[in-house]
């Protein structure tokens, strides 16, 4: 049998940091408001680096890492919902930057859930046994799609990109795993609409800007997110107590605090880097998950055992428990 193993985690932000102060100059709110209700005290906003500008830092840094050149890669997965264009995608203009040449390329759409969704797509190329290393990425440049004069939904993303180097290897590393979508809820979490605009069809207005029902999507974090976090433990081999750490999407510091409460899991063991980044909705795990290699907390050794967890638009969220 052919198994999946997260080898190494790398992650870039734009340099350009701007502080809740900073927002309180241009719009109607306060460094109060938002690190109180959220956590948030700083986010980095791109000059002039696309989506794929920071993923291809992201490839070349697992790489080297790596001590592989791009050839050596079978394929690149990037979760994004602020991709460069659709066509071509995110992920081909980064293989295309960095002359993987041996690597398929695609994005995914699973918006905060993104890069788990790509992650357990990724397992599954590698346990058929055809591809042998591949890299999957969270990007996003949230900022192009913020309605800056939106003082309920600007001030909560940020801009940023992560990702992870998978390799085969013969032991069990992707111990189990919750994948969902509740599609009769999408309309909650809303960003880039292109709308109808053909002669032949009733026009329809394009909308490009990221609209939320924050108090929706806040219960719907609460409630449903945990409820699956608490299932997929219950039905796997492994205990709350054996988790080491638990990496959930960064949305918002409460919702965290709320989650480890319902689930009585130790809130130390829910890593946060909110206060940094805000939500970089598919990067903000494997952002998560760079710094906390980078801190010596996660050790990429196979001693670990650690869960990550997305959610957000479509509405969609997933789980995964790895060993790591
Ligand atoms: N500064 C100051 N005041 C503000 C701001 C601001 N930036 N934004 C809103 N307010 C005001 C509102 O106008 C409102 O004022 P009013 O009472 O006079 O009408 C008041 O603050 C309270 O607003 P609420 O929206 O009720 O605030 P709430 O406590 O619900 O917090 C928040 C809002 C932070 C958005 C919260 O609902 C949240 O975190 N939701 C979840 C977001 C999330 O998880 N997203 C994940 C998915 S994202 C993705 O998939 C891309």
């Amino acid at each position: 049998m052919v198994f999946a193993r997260i080898a190494q985690a790398a992650a870039y932000a734009p340099e350009q940091v701007i502080t809740n102060d900073d927002l309180s100059e241009i719009m109607d709110t306060s460094d109060e408001w938002i690190s109180s209700r959220t956590g948030i005290r700083r986010r980095h906003i791109t000059r002039d680096e696309t989506t794929s500008d920071l993923g291809t830092q992201v490839v070349k840094q697992l790489l080297s890492k790596a001590g592989l050149s791009a050839v050596d890669i079978d394929f690149i997965i990037v979760a994004t919902i602020t991709p460069d264009s659709l066509m071509p995608s995110t992920a081909a203009r980064i293989q295309g930057n960095i002359g993987a040449v041996n690597a398929f390329a695609m994005d995914v759409t699973a918006a905060c859930s993104g890069f788990v969704f790509a992650l357990s797509t990724a397992d599954k190329f590698i346990q058929s046994g055809i591809y042998k290393r591949g890299i999957v990425i969270g990007a996003e440049t949230l900022s192009k799609t913020l309605d800056w004069s939106d003082r309920s939904t600007s001030v909560l993303f940020g801009d940023g990109a992560g990702g992870v180097l998978l390799e085969a290897t013969e032991t069990k590393h992707f111990l189990a795993e919750s994948l969902n979508t509740d599609g009769s809820r999408g309309l909650s979490l809303t960003s880039a609409k292109v709308g109808l605009s053909s002669p032949f069809s009733e026009k329809e207005e394009d909308d490009k800007f990221l609209k939320m029902d924050g108090r929706a999507i806040f219960d719907f974090a609460i409630r449903d997110v945990a409820k699956s976090i608490k299932a997929l433990i219950e039905t796997s081999e492994v205990s709350a107590e054996d988790l080491d750490y638990l990496l959930l999407h960064q949305a918002n510091i409460r919702i965290l605090d709320k989650v480890a409460r319902k689930m009585s899991i130790d809130r130390d063991k829910f890593l946060a880097n909110i206060m940094e980044y805000g939500n970089t909705s598919a990067a903000s795990i494997p952002i998560l998950l760079s710094e906390s290699v980078g801190k010596g907390l996660i050790k990429l050794d196979g001693s670990q055992t650690i869960l990550l967890s997305g959610f957000g638009g479509g509405l969609t969220w997933g789980s995964l428990i790895v060993k790591i």
